[in-house]
């Protein structure tokens, strides 16, 4: 959600600006804009829509050596326009702002009491004109800087510069990511994700949680009272080229073809002739651990949900799923023999890590299953399972979904033999390392997709249904839909419909149904049966073509395994989806009014 950059160097300013911004665009792209300083003379450019638009606008602009902010917007307080575009500038400064100031409005209406003109309807304005009134009354960049962070209530990554204060950066870290990069090169990155400087830094220091610094004439200073400690530094690992589309339509594309690689990766490591070993669990005090919570949201909500039923169904141990941003307002319960769960793509979705907050204020011992090391989350927690996705650009998640999956099956799995309980583990572990084949093998469907998907555009909705642990595979295929398609989609318990939902049944309503051999298939018959006698349209998923009851089909294997079905029919429904939107002629990977990671409230 917004991405922000800083440089720092002899190069060309504006290039280094607008390349991160590249990478970090599918975090937000309402607008975007950049600031550049040489000695004390500040160029800003700003454009709605996407970057392109940006760099069209500044084309003419070159600047070797200097100083320079970016930002690129998903739009939290004000519409996408270009006055509310960062970065927000006063008299003679300029900021860019990830996060939300909660305090904004008592900030403001007190600068307008002094006089102060507000141009734009964010709440990140309020910083820049806070800091001139600051440096007014205070007389130093520094103090100014300090006295304005300690007067902002919320969560947020600021990077500040101002004409005042030639050669200078003045940045803050308070609950949003930012992070510092080096080479040796004499260059210093800024960035609020990695992603950005790659391939640039070679070095990265994660900023600690509720600090500040400035970087003046190329050197780092962290000397406030609230300074940032001892930077720690750490290899950037990585390179550009995985995160690019490598011959794909979009890069949702491309990572729904690369789940069978991931998973690999996922899995190494990790499972063993006899047994699964998790060296995080392992290092776990789990003794007197009887219930897991785990919260979540959006696609690592369904992999919640899914796991749950594994978890109770596999390892016996009782399992509550619980959204994230519900949790904190609802007064849970929290007992010491819970083992608190949170899985985050990014490990940055602020809902999540205020529940994590919670956790970890009652006690709880925590847990993260995340994509991105270094994390918010990640840090937060007592331990970590990394899913090794790699880098997840589409919007709409779909190998941070596979990896979570098999992540959370192998926990599973550990907590089945840690409390001794009976299951086939031969069959599972080897159901579990024939995952990658199984997601590999299901992109044989692409193109019977890419033929289906035209009779599916027009409909007044979709439903997709399942039992068990396919209720939440519904859910998920049902929010891939929406997001990028802009259809509306509902996942559904299948025994459920009869309740209420089958009263839209008619041609128009789209049924995709999760038909698994292995669990409760004549009861998913039945229930496909009913909605088919009210004429709905009916795509199954199943292994074998229903002719009597549906309208198309998609024929998956026969596996043996539930899991296997699973994994088999994720994969459809993430291609369905994107055959579906791309038909429609969405942009896939920046889908309307989403941003990758959420990290406001
Ligand atoms: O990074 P996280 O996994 O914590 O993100 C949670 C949701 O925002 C995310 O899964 C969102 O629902 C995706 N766009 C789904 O495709």
């Amino acid at each position: 959600m917004c991405g922000i950059v800083g440089y720092i160097g002899r190069g060309d300013v504006k290039d280094e600006l607008l390349s991160g911004l590249k990478e970090l665009e599918y975090r937000g792209y309402d607008s975007a804009g950049i600031a550049l300083m040489e000695q004390n003379h500040v160029t800003s450019f700003k454009a709605t829509g996407k970057l392109k638009n940006l760099e069209q606008k500044a084309k003419e602009y070159a600047q070797d050596g200097g100083i320079g902010i970016g930002h690129t917007r998903w739009a939290t307080h004000g519409k996408p326009t270009e006055l509310n575009a960062h970065p927000h500038y006063g008299t003679y400064s300029y900021v860019v702002h990830n996060g939300i100031i909660e305090n904004y409005v008592e900030l403001k209406k007190e600068l307008e009491a002094q006089g102060v003109k507000f141009v734009s309807q964010t709440d990140t304005e309020v910083i820049v004109h806070l800091f001139e009134k600051n440096l007014e009354k205070l007389g130093t960049g520094d103090k100014a800087f300090e006295a304005t962070i300690a007067a902002l209530e919320g969560a947020y990554a600021v990077l500040l510069l101002s004409k005042d204060v030639p050669e200078t950066v003045y940045f803050a870290r308070f609950g949003s990511p930012l992070m510092l990069g080096r080479n040796g090169k004499q260059e210093i990155f800024f960035a609020s994700s990695d992603a950005a400087i790659l391939g640039k830094a070679t070095e990265v220091a994660y900023l600690e949680e509720n600090c500040i610094g400035k970087v003046e004439n190329g050197t780092i200073i962290t000397d406030f009272e609230k300074g940032c400690s001892d930077l720690e530094y750490k290899a950037l690992r990585g390179d550009k080229v995985s995160a690019q589309k490598g011959g794909f339509r979009f890069f949702m594309e491309k990572e729904i073809y690369e789940q069978g690689d991931v998973l690999s990766d996922t899995l190494m490591g990790r499972v063993f002739e006899n047994r699964v070993h998790i060296d995080e669990l392992e290092d776990m005090d789990l003794e007197g651990i009887s219930a897991i919570t785990i919260c979540a949201c959006g696609t690592s909500y369904h992999a919640a949900l899914s796991s749950s039923y594994l978890f109770e169904h596999v390892a016996k141990i009782k399992t509550d799923v619980v959204i994230a941003s519900e949790f904190r307002y609802k007064e849970p319960i929290l007992t010491p023999d819970t083992l608190f769960v949170v899985i985050s793509q990014s490990g940055e979705t602020a809902d999540t890590l205020e529940a994590l907050k919670m956790a970890k204020n009652a006690g709880l011992q925590t847990l993260a299953v995340c994509n991105v090391d270094n994390s918010s989350i990640v840090r937060l927690c007592d331990s970590t399972i990394l899913t090794r996705a790699g880098i997840e650009k589409g919007v709409a998640s779909t190998k941070a979904f596979a990896t979570q999956m098999a992540v959370l099956w192998m926990c599973a799995l550990f907590f089945a033999r840690k409390n001794g309980v009976a299951c086939d583990m031969d069959a599972e572990l080897k159901a579990l390392r024939h995952l990658p084949k199984v997601t590999a093998e299901a992109l044989r469907h692409h193109e019977k997709i890419k033929r289906l998907s035209k009779r599916y555009l027009h409909g007044h909705g979709f439903f997709f249904i399942g039992r068990d642990l396919f209720y939440p595979l519904a859910m998920e295929g049902a929010l891939k839909l929406k997001e990028i398609s802009y259809l509306h989609a509902e996942g559904y318990p299948a025994g459920e419909m009869k309740h209420g939902p089958i009263a839209l049944a008619d041609s128009e309503l789209f049924t995709v149904a999760l038909m698994p051999k292995s669990q409760l298939y004549e009861k998913m018959k039945s229930n496909v049966e009913e909605l088919s006698a009210r004429d709905a349209t009916i795509l199954t998923i199943a292994p074998e073509i229903l002719d009597n009851i549906a309208d198309d089909f998609l024929v998956i294997d026969e596996h043996g395994h539930v899991m296997s079905e699973y994994f088999e029919m994720m994969v459809v429904l993430q291609l369905l989806s994107m055959e579906v939107a791309i038909r429609l002629g969405n942009d896939v990977d920046m889908p309307r009014n989403l941003a990758k990671s959420v990290t406001v409230e």
